[in-house]
């Protein structure tokens, strides 16, 4: 279950965190496990463009009746993108000097709006700093170009005591000093977490679907909404003697006779393999906790302190009751993964 209204009630947030800035929400990866037409469809009238990954993705959305600018975050690929790009008004990010290359080679329907990324110290993609003024004036000068944006990305914005942020919007800052172009930074950490690092449009993906990535709790993160629920049922109880073991490579022994429920998801729903016991997993609305191996269609958990459980009654894996960070926390990773990870067998509905 997806809660389009709790996207919309995060979007809200975000920009009342950085007023007078543009949003790119970032809807790639299938809009992290969301559905990328649907939360862009909710955001369609509020937001001012939206980010992904590829021009696949982009076209998928124009496909879905998305208007608005659509921005690639890591650019095109190839030259022959390029005249899909125009034709369908894509912005481009350009990172690195081929693709500067490419697009000042390509005859172009019309002109692009390109976002020209500095690499400010996150080693990933865009260009040194020391190139990115060079670079700028090709790019104003091209036929090819209309508006450009500059930018950059933060490795480190969720930790809110490293400075290594304030390094980064530094160096941005010094070197585009004597450009007159909008800027773009802010993931949503920054959004969060470093008000001095916003620039001109902020880029916020996570915190729309209702998660921070910051490693400690903000007023604002408090008031961040879930959209993700996933959810199922039980679908056996079964009652073990002590010294019994639960599913593959029997794992957990039952230490006591122990009441074990049976609940429809696996890995092959995304739910992560890894989990180890001890997991929380909301039964009735109550913690139960993972019990034994994930299965690639069943997990099982331990029913102990929950009362009454039957076949039927329905199990919270992660939503707006037990956080998807919490679950990832258990299993060393991120909400980021869990999400994306859901796979296609599982049925999305929407909530308006
Ligand atoms: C360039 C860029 N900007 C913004 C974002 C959004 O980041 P977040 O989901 O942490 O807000 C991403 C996500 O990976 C990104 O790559």
């Amino acid at each position: 279950m997806v809660d389009l209204a709790a996207v919309e009630k995060n979007y809200r947030l975000a920009v009342e965190l950085a007023p007078g800035t543009r949003t790119v929400a970032v809807v790639k990866a299938d809009g992290y496990g969301h559905g990328a037409a649907e939360v862009a469809g909710a955001l369609a009238a509020r937001a001012d463009a939206f980010g992904v990954a590829s021009l696949e993705e982009a076209l998928a959305l124009r496909r879905a009746g998305i208007a608005k600018p659509i921005l690639l975050m890591a650019g095109f690929f190839a030259a022959d993108e390029l005249d899909e790009l125009a034709h369908q008004r894509l912005d481009t990010v350009v990172h690195c000097r081929e693709q500067l290359e490419m697009l000042l080679a390509a005859r172009l329907d019309g002109p692009l709006r390109v976002w020209l990324k500095m690499d400010s110290g996150m080693h990933r993609l865009g260009l040194a700093p020391e190139s990115f003024g060079d670079a700028y004036r090709c790019l104003r000068a091209a036929p090819q170009v209309s508006e450009i944006v500059l930018m950059s990305h933060f490795g480190c914005a969720d930790e809110t005591d490293n400075e290594f942020t304030v390094r980064q919007n530094d160096r941005f800052r010094r070197w585009t000093r004597e450009i007159e172009e909008p800027t773009s930074l802010a993931n949503s950490a920054a959004v969060l977490a470093w008000p001095d690092c916003h620039g001109d449009w902020i880029r916020p993906g996570i915190m729309l679907y209702g998660i921070s990535p910051l490693d400690r709790p903000t007023d604002a993160v408090a008031r961040l909404e879930p959209a993700m629920e996933l959810v199922s049922e039980i679908v056996a109880v079964r009652e073990l003697r002590a010294g019994e073991a639960i599913g593959y490579g029997g794992r957990y022994v039952c230490q006591r006779s122990t009441l074990v429920g049976v609940v429809a998801a696996g890995y092959g729903d995304g739910y992560p393999r890894h989990a180890p016991d001890g997991t929380p997993v909301l039964v009735n609305g109550r913690r139960a906790r993972l019990a034994g191996r994930v299965s690639m269609d069943l997990i099982t958990v331990d029913l102990e302190g929950l009362g009454d459980v039957a076949v039927g009654d329905p199990v919270e894996l992660w939503g707006k009751s037990l956080s998807a960070r919490e679950i990832a926390n258990a299993c060393g990773t991120i909400a980021y993964e869990l999400f994306t990870g859901v796979t296609s067998r599982v049925p999305r509905a929407y909530r308006r």
